[in-house]
């Protein structure tokens, strides 16, 4: 199969960090921060962001660019000379991918909502009520599946038609606005009269408040949000140009990814401590707060309005990129056409999104260690299996993927300083990545006792 190229480098950096920016940072961050005590574990996720997440982004790309396939046949490739059977790592990606797309739908699903109702209010010029867009989602899973499925239509639909055409245009866009609209955000949320308290919260380190599984949630949370684990950045890497820089590369849409996660804890935990209603340590924290903030704006319906959209988009541009890996895995493996694999990976991901609909509603009572069958879903795939997975991909990095193809792609000749740097991330892939990883799956283990 021919394989596409970004027309330009900018073209990479928005794709990736369209994949990276998402829901991830904006719904997910702040309530597991809350549910991990605040400041130290925003540190935590700090430094796992650098020492783990970011290397294990930079030795995707590598393993791209270097393969030029996407992550199965890359591993397939890489196993036949090698003692090893290497696939394994490829197919849990593939996996991953499958459940985190389906359960990710559902969770645009709750944005899409949101975006509706704040059109409605926008229109007609009056008031919506605060409770009763989320409570009318949790109250029907039905409402939910059909919003995941319309989220995932739009997605295979973008999908079928392409890299050039369908990920770059979609996503050039809108993260520069979405960049700015967030930072006036923050900007009237830290004048909310509880900001310092928040200031607080999300950076003055308090160790005590740390539990034994922070660290697995930490390390999970880096991936995800970073996109690291689940082939993405394999496949955005086989589409870069021979001249990139990967480290780079790597390093930019760490730095963007992770400053995004902080300017949502920023905008979120005024507004939650300044008296809204909801429940700090729950899924749904980023929609309980959001409108109440909005609302007491002026302008707010408009500024809400915007937001939603912003996020509805940045959800669809993670989708996106989840669903273009997955596509284009099944178009390697299957070598079907591209239109074929797109409506087989749409209905898969269907399939597996009824599950999550319905935690809320009819599956409601159905609970695990006192958490809904999604809070469990998602704390099994990105607490335990991104984690695994990860230990997988330094072990695949490292002795799969050969030292001359590592180095050719991470050094650059004309910098001398990317010599050292290169000797740096070979240790934290070869050592510290797994003995870290290893102490913190570890912890989690005991904590369960
Ligand atoms: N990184 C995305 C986010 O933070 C989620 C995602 C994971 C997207 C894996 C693609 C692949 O929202």
């Amino acid at each position: 199969l021919k394989r596409a190229y970004w027309n330009t480098r900018f073209g990479f950096y928005l794709a990736a960090i369209g994949s990276a920016v998402g829901l991830g940072n904006l719904w997910r961050f702040p309530y597991v921060v809350a549910n991990n005590g605040g400041g130290a574990f925003v540190l935590l996720y700090i430094l796992m962001t650098f020492l783990i997440a970011s290397p294990l982004l930079i030795g995707e790309l590598i393993l791209g660019k270097s393969s030029r396939k996407s992550i199965l046949a890359a591993t397939f490739t890489l196993e036949k000379s090698k003692k090893y059977k290497l696939h394994w790592i490829g197919r849990l990606c593939l996996l991953l991918s499958l459940f985190i797309a389906s359960y990710y739908a559902v969770i645009s699903g709750w944005v899409l909502h949101f975006v509706v109702h704040f059109t409605r209010a926008f229109i007609q010029t009056n008031h919506m009520s605060l409770s009763d867009p989320m409570q009318m989602l949790l109250n029907s899973g039905w409402l939910q599946l059909a919003l995941a499925s319309v989220h995932l239509l739009f997605c295979a639909v973008i999908t079928y038609k392409g890299v050039e055409d369908g990920l770059e245009k979609w996503i050039s866009n809108m993260m520069p606005i979405f960049g700015l609209l967030l930072v006036v955000l923050v900007f009237r949320s830290l004048s909310l009269p509880k900001s310092s308290d928040a200031l607080k919260f999300v950076f003055y380190p308090d160790f005590t408040k740390l539990s034994l599984s922070s660290l697995g949630h930490a390390i999970g949370h880096a991936c995800f949000t970073l996109s690291v684990g689940f082939g993405v950045m394999v496949t955005f890497g086989s589409y870069l140009q021979e001249n990139d820089h990967i480290p780079t590369a790597g390093f930019r849409v760490t730095v963007t990814d992770c400053l995004l996660s902080l300017f949502a804890g920023l905008l979120v935990f005024p507004i939650m401590l300044s008296g809204a209603t909801g429940d700090v340590k729950d899924p749904t924290l980023l929609f309980a707060t959001l409108p109440q903030f909005f609302l007491g704006l002026p302008n707010g319906i408009l500024f809400g309005w915007a937001f939603f959209i912003c996020l509805y988009l940045a959800a669809l541009g993670a989708t996106i990129g989840l669903m273009e890996v997955i596509v284009s895995n099944v178009q390697d493996q299957l070598r079907t056409p591209r239109s074929w694999s797109s409506w087989i990976v749409l209905s898969i991901c269907l399939a597996l999104a009824v599950v999550p609909s319905f935690s809320s509603s009819f599956l409601g009572n159905v609970r695990v260690r006192g958490n809904s069958i999604m809070e469990n879903l998602d704390s099994f795939l990105i607490n335990w299996m991104l984690p695994v997975i990860a230990l997988g991909l330094s072990f695949l990095f490292s002795r799969g993927v050969s030292a001359a193809d590592n180095e050719k792609h991470f050094v650059d000749p004309n910098r001398a300083e990317s010599v050292a740097l290169f000797g740096h991330w070979k240790v934290l892939i070869r050592y510290l990545i797994p003995i870290v990883i290893g102490i913190s799956l570890l912890l989690q283990i005991f904590a369960l006792f």
